[in-house]
């Protein structure tokens, strides 16, 4: 893939009113999203429920890509063509998870680091073999009682860069992921200013790595109020917040950048979107989604595991990227809930 051809990927990510699509879960939790419906995490299953999720006719209205899981990139759908080609053949751009997970960070009790380095140049060939033309890696950085520490920070953001860097020496557009988790009761302000921090360390290592940012794509937390803080930021002020600490810490020159849904509800999500697409204009990236629970959770329950609720299903999700597409646009309304 040529520079030029890097940078159209990356563009074509973050198309007007186009997101992505998170079905990466690692095998732990696919397994606990299968368990809240009661069902068993066999290959045959996961591959079901994912033959839905890349399947959904018109999905590709308001999806631009979606990541798979190592397993799923080597599987295939109902009619024995592979998820990759599938994807492929509706115009969806197969991305690839390619971190080895959050692993306790020695020396620093409560923090984690994401390994997969080692190998990965190989890995990564074989990825785009398979069809990838985008990869992920996903930090988590913890909010807590004196964390977290610089040094957690700086580990994940080399460990971010060095990625990124194989990703554009094997023609990936890499999708950089510092997740500030969203679990613990700390303030917005808390939010703002651990993301702020986790940004700045990331752009620098980025630059260190000479990752270009015209070829990179930013997945990130909102700035938001940990879920357990008794006093929660609303609507406006997240949009507020997360547009103020993006335009301090992110290059202008960045694609696009994408959120996570990090545990909000799906109608918070989109809300959140939206109110910052409507709120701001001329922003110099489009703001976009990546979620997976709040896409994939109403379809994951109306599915439960059963064929016969298939088409239920397919419609919860593309209700679901419907309402996130609109959003990308500044044009969702919580109405569009009540007529679901
Ligand atoms: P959530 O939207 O469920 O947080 O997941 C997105 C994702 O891909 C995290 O890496």
């Amino acid at each position: 893939m040529s520079k030029q051809e890097l940078e159209t990927t990356a563009q074509a990510m973050v198309a007007k009113g186009k997101g992505i699509l998170a079905i990466d879960e690692s095998l732990p939790t696919i397994k606990k999203r299968f368990d809240s419906i009661g069902i068993d995490s066999t290959e045959g299953n996961r591959r079901a429920y994912r033959d839905l999720l890349i399947t959904n006719p018109g999905g590709n209205h308001y999806i631009s890509g979606m990541i798979l899981f190592d397993e799923t990139i080597r599987q295939s759908s109902n009619n024995g063509r592979p998820f990759p080609q599938v994807l492929i053949d509706q115009d969806i751009m197969p991305g690839i998870k390619v971190d080895a997970g959050a692993k306790n960070l020695a020396g620093h009790p409560g923090e984690k680091i994401s390994e997969g380095l080692d190998g990965l140049r190989e890995r990564l060939a074989e990825y785009r073999e398979l069809g990838a033309r985008f990869a992920k890696w996903r930090a988590v950085i913890t909010i807590g009682d004196r964390i977290p520490t610089t040094g957690c920070i700086e580990a994940n953001a080399h460990a971010l860069a060095r990625y990124a860097a194989l990703c554009q020496e094997a023609s990936l557009v890499p999708m950089v992921e510092p997740e500030v988790l969203m679990d613990a009761d700390n303030t917005i302000t808390r939010c703002y200013e651990v993301t702020e921090a986790t940004l700045k360390t990331l752009f620098y290592e980025l630059y260190r790595q000479r990752v270009t940012l015209e070829h990179t794509i930013l997945k990130v937390n909102m700035v938001i109020s940990g879920k357990k803080c008794p006093v929660q930021a609303g609507i406006q002020e997240v949009a507020d917040q997360t547009v103020q600490c993006l335009l301090n810490n992110v290059p202008a020159s960045l694609p696009g950048i994408v959120f996570l849904s990090g545990g909000q509800s799906p109608e918070l999500a989109t809300a959140h979107l939206n109110a910052m697409n409507a709120g701001y204009h001329n922003l110099p990236w489009p703001l976009s989604f990546s979620y997976g629970r709040a896409l994939q959770e109403p379809c994951l329950k109306a599915w439960a595991g059963k064929v016969k609720n298939a088409d239920i299903a397919r419609e919860a999700l593309l209700h679901r990227e419907k309402c996130n597409s609109l959003a990308c646009l500044g044009k969702y309304s919580g109405d569009m809930e009540q007529a679901a």
